[in-house]
């Protein structure tokens, strides 16, 4: 089994391999990130996508039962008897004509992937049951990670339920939602609110991970997104796997557009499907590295030489002038994608594109998502603010097949959902208008009646 499976430097050019049990989780040549490889030709690939059907009718087994690890054959880094599950990736994909009508699609072509479905309430945790097989394959007894909320909560999740190890955070003071701060205590992770941003945590829990050989669990650990490709198996198997036109994903530090992209790669290689679909990321507006990076300087993947100095001077000017991230997806505030170049990758395999959305039009078509029976964080319904932005410049056709993903749950972040539904201005204008949203346009205000029995008739009449 080991030598079937090894880690890989992602540039062709250096090509370095490391053994499967390696933690340092960079390339010891030249520094770079990163890949879970396969020598297929000595695994046992499926011959065809439908083969994983059965898996259902023997759910009593706990890899089959798993969203993750029914797929064990795609990732097969650890022997399934060493595998760690706790049940995760059970979600589903629906079919919604109200919020394709919204973003400007026909009916029947906007598919939600609601991963908000997951153990802790958002997609870390297909990643997280690879990490923590991983990790238990090493004997890891400690785990970190830097998060903008989802991910602590996931790890938290997970070393509570499994007491593998044990879970350090890193967060940036203030800058997580309140929901994911409450997983995070509640399941007991040791919690380490940093003076800085998620940028700043992320560059400090590296430093550590090293000093103190704790396993580092964000997703510049390749393992993780290993598990993260399966959402995109997952897609295929509610299409009757068939492929969609396009996904459509929220760019953070950039973890699943790699996962997909590698997915997509590794079933065209394998033969299991005839073309990939193309990914469309979407950043935040006040949070677009990506997108400044590639939609306006155009840096490309290029063989696996991506130009440096432009993406070094980007980062440069941000520190000249001070900026850093801002949005009110607070999941997705980051300036600096520890997964860019594999990000590159997966757009130059998949003619992929990037766009922005500002708070307000993700704030919107978070509303239209929950009004059309899922609900999500603000950094999820960048999917849709995105392919709304996508269908007016024509980039996707009303007709083409498109699956969005929520990557998060609603009640991660309820101040932001509350404070748009809300009636009253000041709530109003301390949550979002500070930040520069003007309008809650599809906003749900609650009925403000006293408490008289003709007076709440009168109202449910009015209103219902
Ligand atoms: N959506 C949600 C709800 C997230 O929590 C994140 C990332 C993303 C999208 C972006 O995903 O990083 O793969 O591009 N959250 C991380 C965290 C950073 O710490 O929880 P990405």
């Amino acid at each position: 089994m080991n030598d079937a499976v090894f880690q890989r430097c992602i540039h062709p050019q250096c090509g370095a391999t490391v053994a499967v049990d390696d933690v340092s989780f960079r390339c010891p040549k030249c520094g770079g990130l990163l890949d879970v490889a396969y020598d297929w030709n000595r695994l046992k690939p499926p011959r065809s996508l439908q083969d994983f059907q059965s898996k259902w009718s023997r759910r009593t087994d706990p890899l089959c039962f798993s969203g993750v690890w029914r797929f064990h054959d795609l990732l097969p880094f650890a022997p399934p008897e060493r595998v760690l599950t706790i049940g995760e990736g059970q979600t589903i994909l629906q079919r919604s004509d109200a919020v394709a009508a919204f973003a400007g699609m026909e009916p029947g072509r906007l598919f939600l992937q609601y991963e908000g479905l997951n153990p802790s309430g958002s997609f870390k945790d297909n990643g997280m049951t690879a990490a923590f097989t991983h990790a238990r394959l090493v004997g890891a007894r400690r785990a970190a990670c830097a998060s903008t909320g989802n991910t602590s909560a996931s790890l938290a999740v997970y070393c509570s339920a499994t007491g593998l190890m044990r879970a350090i955070i890193f967060i940036g003071s203030g800058k997580i939602s309140y929901g994911k701060l409450a997983q995070a205590l509640d399941h007991g992770a040791l919690t380490i609110q940093i003076a800085g941003d998620f940028d700043d945590a992320m560059a400090r829990v590296r430093e550590i991970a090293t000093k103190l050989g704790i396993y580092l669990v964000n997703s510049i650990n390749p393992f993780r997104l290993e598990g993260q490709k399966t959402i995109m198996f997952r897609v295929l198997e509610a299409l009757g796997w068939e492929t969609p036109d396009w996904i459509v994903v929220p760019g953070g530090n950039l973890g699943n557009v790699s996962s997909f992209g590698k997915a997509f790669q590794e079933l065209l290689e394998l033969g299991l499907i005839p073309r990939a679909p193309r990914l469309a990321v979407i950043n935040a507006f006040g949070a677009n590295t990506f997108f400044q990076l590639y939609e306006r300087f155009g840096v490309r993947w290029n063989d696996g030489s991506p130009d440096q100095q432009k993406v070094e001077g980007y980062y440069r000017s941000l520190d000249l002038e001070n900026i850093r991230a801002a949005t009110l997806a607070s999941a997705i505030e980051i300036n600096r994608p520890v997964n860019l170049n594999k990000a590159l990758r997966a757009l130059d395999k998949c003619g992929g594109v990037v766009r922005e959305v500002t708070d307000q039009e993700m704030l919107d078509a978070k509303a239209k998502v929950g009004a059309g029976g899922l609900g999500c964080e603000p950094a999820s319904a960048a999917t849709v603010a995105g392919l709304k932005r996508l269908r007016l410049d024509g980039t996707i056709q009303k007709d083409e097949r498109v699956g969005c993903i929520l990557t998060g749950h609603q009640l991660k972040d309820p101040t932001a959902t509350v404070a748009y539904h809300s009636s009253d201005p000041k709530t109003f204008q301390e949550v979002l208008g500070q930040r520069g949203v003007r309008r809650a346009s599809f906003a749900n205000r609650a009925v403000q009646v006293p408490n008289e029995l003709d007076e709440i008739i009168k109202a449910i009449e009015l209103f219902a």
